[in-house]
């Protein structure tokens, strides 16, 4: 008999329900929250308002597209955390309706290791092609930066995070401060590709081991344009390409080193990203250089599958539902943790 898990996702500013049927994903729907633009940020009180006006009619969809009943689903996998409470609530507790309901299994699944999981959604007409254990993941997002060494579906070990802000909010940050709307990663990726990376130097950590810092970054940004503008009130818009391709071949160069320092050390040559910045095209191209340099096995998510999605969490929920692993409805949702 086949395994269909509905699988829902709200821990921050996404909506998004995905069902899979034994492994192949049959639909993944996510309704984005437009709402937050105007701040500059994800509103926390607004996001978990806008998931509890999307969360029905997002399942819904999912369903409908999937071409499923809701008594053909064998279990409900949903993000319990890390992300922000009000938001996670809200698909929690649709989650435990829903299973309730149906007399059907929960599923609790771990954000950053569904982002992992990612790479093993096989799609019906697509050769699939998933990463072979053990390989390293780094997982760069607008929350995290972490190299996550991976030996199996449940074997995950961070063995290097940002000790300050993320890589996407470095990106952000820096975006806000050129006057770019946010999320201002996918700006700052789109203006660089007429830029040059070489233009401009910002200062790069200098922290032992796997850890990451990009706060430094970010300051050394900051008092760039700072003096900048003093002297010339126009030079944000006159060298915005330079400045963008500059950040963002500092930023993937720090990604990058530890990355390589991790390979190098633990002999792994099968290496993945995932998350919302592996959309960012010079990170994809600069792990392509890196597998054709080092001879090694790359995997760079598909776009739909970089970003916050409903997709990883019902395939982490599926290999939980294969291993027996189940949830009990009175677990609560987590804001913080790492895998
Ligand atoms: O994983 P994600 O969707 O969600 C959270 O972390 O909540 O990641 C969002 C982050 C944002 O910081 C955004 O600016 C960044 O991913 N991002 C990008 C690109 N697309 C999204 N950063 C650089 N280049 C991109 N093309």
């Amino acid at each position: 008999m086949s395994v269909v898990i509905l699988g829902i996702e709200s821990s921050c500013d996404d909506t998004s329900a995905a069902v899979i049927r034994d492994g192949v994903l049959l639909s993944n729907v996510t309704a984005g929250q437009a709402v937050h633009e105007e701040y500059g940020g994800v509103v926390p009180e607004l996001a978990s308002r806008a998931h509890q006006q999307n969360i029905i009619p997002v399942v819904d969809a999912a369903l409908r597209r999937a071409g499923v009943e809701q008594t053909d689903v064998s279990a409900v996998a949903f993000t319990r955390g890390p992300g922000l409470l009000g938001s996670l609530l809200v698909g929690t507790s649709f989650a435990k309706g829903f299973a309730q309901s149906l007399g059907i299994p929960l599923i609790d699944v771990n954000h950053l290791q569904a982002h992992v999981l990612a790479h093993f959604v096989a799609e019906s007409g697509v050769e699939p092609r998933f990463p072979q254990f053990p390989f390293l993941c780094l997982l760069v997002s607008g929350g995290n930066s972490q190299i996550i060494l991976v030996s199996s579906y449940r074997d995950m070990k961070v063995i290097g995070q940002t000790i300050d802000d993320a890589a996407g909010e470095a990106f952000d940050k820096c975006a806000k401060v050129m006057g770019l709307p946010y999320p201002g990663g996918p700006h700052i990726d789109r203006l660089a590709k007429s830029g040059d990376p070489l233009r401009f130097t910002f200062s790069k950590p200098h922290i032992p081991g796997y850890d990451y810092s990009f706060s430094g970054l970010k300051t050394s940004f900051l008092y760039t344009l700072r003096d900048e503008v003093k002297a010339n009130p126009s030079f944000i818009s006159e060298n915005l390409p330079d400045l963008c391709a500059s950040l963002q071949k500092t930023v993937i160069d720090i990604l990058m080193d530890k990355l390589s320092k991790a390979a190098k050390d633990l002999r792994i040559s099968h290496i993945a990203v995932a998350g919302g910045v592996s959309a960012n095209s010079a990170l994809r191209q600069a792990f392509l250089d890196y597998g054709s340099k080092h001879r090694c096995d790359v995997y760079i998510p598909k776009f739909s599958f970089t970003t916050d999605n409903a997709a990883m969490v019902a395939i982490t929920g599926y290999f939980k539902y294969l291993d027996g692993i189940f949830c009990d409805i009175s677990l609560p949702p987590y804001a913080r943790v790492t895998v």
